[in-house]
């Protein structure tokens, strides 16, 4: 079905939806990194990345937690709350990895002795960068009670999904998640999948996540797939 787009992001369309109050969002088969420098089409992603997010939110909402996500349209297209999205994405670190690693020079996998949540300002032009509580307060990106409820909402998802890939024998590393405001509320807007979480075998520790395209390392949908089939697994 064709939408009328409000918004093009690199993995997701942001189209008009059937009232005022939603907007319907498209998942990409496009794959990016760096900040767009590498670019890639990768047939099916957008449809994996739909499921393997829709059976996330289930089980977040099933506990509680507050979403955007109001139906699934079809394989690769969800109808959603309209939300004014913070320009702010929260990353949580249960285990050293990617710009962690690189910038503090600690060894990727390396325990960490707490949990890290970190806020970025969302600006593809400056690269993303991280920010402190005061420099996000003092620009006017969120307000300090926002910032708080990000951080306790950001470590209650952490708890759940932690204890939920641990089921299917995966070590959640990291993840990033966004959220927006609506109807006076925070709510969690945004994917959840292996584009913006870091997810190793229990076993193994392979990666079977994004880093596969990051680092060239192949089988990119394969990782994704084997997720999925776990989660599929589990469920039935
Ligand atoms: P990083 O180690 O590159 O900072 O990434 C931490 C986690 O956040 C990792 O799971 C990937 C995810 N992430 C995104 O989904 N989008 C982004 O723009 C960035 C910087 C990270």
């Amino acid at each position: 079905m064709d939408y009328k787009v409000i918004y093009e992001g690199k993995s997701k369309l942001v189209c008009e939806g059937p009232d005022d109050k939603s907007y319907v969002m498209v998942f990409k088969d496009t794959a990016t990194a760096g900040n767009g420098a590498k670019k890639e089409e990768l047939n099916g992603k957008g449809v994996l990345n739909r499921r393997i997010s829709g059976l996330i939110y289930d089980y977040l909402m099933k506990n509680g937690i507050e979403t955007h996500l109001l139906e699934t349209i079809d394989d690769n297209t969800v109808l959603v709350k309209k939300a004014e999205i913070l320009q702010v994405e929260v990353i949580v670190r249960n285990v050293a990895a990617g710009s962690f690693s690189k910038k503090y020079g600690v060894e990727e996998g390396a325990a960490l002795h707490n949990r890290v949540v970190e806020f970025c300002y969302k600006s593809d032009e400056l690269g993303d960068p991280m920010m402190n509580d005061s420099q996000i307060t003092a620009v006017g990106l969120a307000t300090q009670e926002e910032l708080d409820t990000l951080r306790r909402e950001a470590l209650r998802i952490d708890d759940l999904l932690i204890a939920y890939f641990e089921k299917l024998g995966i070590r959640l590393i990291d993840f990033k998640l966004e959220f927006g405001r609506a109807d006076g509320k925070i709510l969690l807007c945004d994917e959840i999948s292996p584009d913006s979480c870091r997810l190793w075998d229990s076993k193994t520790n392979a990666k079977m996540d994004k880093d596969r395209f990051r680092r060239e390392m192949g089988q990119v949908l394969e990782g994704y797939a084997d997720v999925l089939s776990r989660m599929e697994a589990e469920k039935n």
